[in-house]
């Protein structure tokens, strides 16, 4: 493959959103924002270093305190949050980049420490995540979180609709809705998550009712051509499992479609941590019934996403570890060059060291 022959190197639209190229950064949390949860200039350096990517999708940020659930991540709640962003996309802009807010409530995998008043964590049901929270000392169990009132719902959807505002407010693109890896729009998709008895729970039609007025509430805001939504449903572990993840999928992507959104972007793992044998394969019914952009991810390598968008599986692929590690990287896939190790030991939380000082091509 030849650079000229690289498809992954040619521009192409995302909704409303002219791209350049089809590698695009997976959102990766960095837990390096500062007081108040607010990002600080090396943010801005990280992301403006990323611009050549076709699309940037930024780290999870949370739509409110409710939304946390771990240190130094940040936010999209407050002005002095919105502030810290808008030096970050003028710094994506002027680098020739395009970037989208990952808006995040975490719901369930939060701790009281995290939360207004100290309370407890709030979910679809009262059932706990059974991973592990990372905290200052080390690892701690979930616990059991507070089921949302049916009358709460609303509330929390303004929560996404005020992120969106200061997103748009903050010179984003557009924002990608979290509906992945067991956060609050994932633990109401799923029915081992969600065992709700009111118009939540229950149906998939139900299930999907909490992202869809998200949806309907960000759309709003930026427009359907600048909203896409984030989903893992071919991933799943114990208390984070689905019955039917086929027809879960296929009501989301008609759901997408109905609603003209810019992109569906799927953690469909060809390789890489978050590979398992015997994951459902759901992208192709995704493309079946949604007909705007996808956008795949999960252990990709520069010949496994050509091969995909040559394919016509997808529109565009998500780097993470390897953009992570790599400031440069559609010019290395140019050029075949040799990819920087990653440093995982330095991926959440400290300075410099394993955020902006991986090197560029010389
Ligand atoms: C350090 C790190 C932080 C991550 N944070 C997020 C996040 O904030 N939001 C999200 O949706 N996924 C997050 N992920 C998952 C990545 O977006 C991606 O799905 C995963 O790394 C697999 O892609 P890759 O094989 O290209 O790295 C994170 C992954 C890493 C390594």
């Amino acid at each position: 493959m030849s650079q000229d022959q690289l498809k992954l190197l040619t521009p192409t639209t995302v909704g409303d959103i002219a791209v350049k190229n089809r590698i695009f950064l997976a959102p990766m949390t960095r837990s390096r924002a500062g007081d108040g949860n607010v990002v600080t200039p090396l943010t801005a350096t990280y992301y403006a270093q990323r611009a050549s990517g076709g699309l940037l999708v930024s780290e999870g940020t949370q739509v409110s305190q409710e939304g946390v659930g771990y240190p130094a991540t940040p936010g999209m709640h407050t002005d002095a949050q919105l502030a810290g962003w808008r030096v970050v996309t003028d710094a994506v802009h002027a680098a020739g980049g395009k970037i989208v807010a990952q808006l995040w409530h975490v719901g369930r995998q939060s701790l009281p420490v995290f939360q207004p008043g100290g309370g407890l964590p709030v979910a679809p049901s009262a059932l706990a995540d059974q991973g592990r929270a990372f905290t200052a000392t080390g690892p701690v169990p979930y616990g059991v979180p507070r089921a949302l009132e049916t009358a709460e719902i609303a509330r929390v959807v303004g929560d996404f609709a005020n992120a969106a505002r200061n997103a748009k407010a903050a010179g984003f693109d557009g924002v990608e809705l979290h509906g992945a890896n067991g956060y609050l729009i994932d633990q109401f998709l799923r029915d081992e998550s969600n065992v709700r008895t009111d118009q939540y729970g229950g149906s998939v039609a139900n299930r999907i009712r909490f992202l869809a007025e998200i949806l309907d509430a960000v759309i709003d805001v930026f427009g359907a051509g600048r909203v896409g939504v984030r989903l893992s449903l071919p991933v799943s572990r114990p208390g984070l499992t689905d019955s039917n993840p086929d027809a879960l999928v296929a009501e989301i992507a008609k759901l997408a479609e109905r609603k003209k959104i810019a992109f569906i972007h799927m953690i469909q793992p060809v390789g890489g941590v978050m590979f398992a044998a015997g994951q459902p394969l759901l992208s192709p019914v995704i493309r079946h019934f949604y007909h705007g952009t996808l956008i795949l991810n999960g252990g990709y390598t520069r010949e496994t996403a050509e091969a995909a968008i040559e394919a016509g599986e997808a529109e565009a692929i998500a780097f993470g570890v390897p953009f992570l590690a790599n400031p440069d990287l559609p010019a290395r896939f140019a050029t075949s060059a040799p990819l920087n190790p990653p440093q995982p030991a330095k991926f959440y939380g400290g300075g410099v060291e394993g955020y902006t000082d991986y090197p560029a091509l010389a």
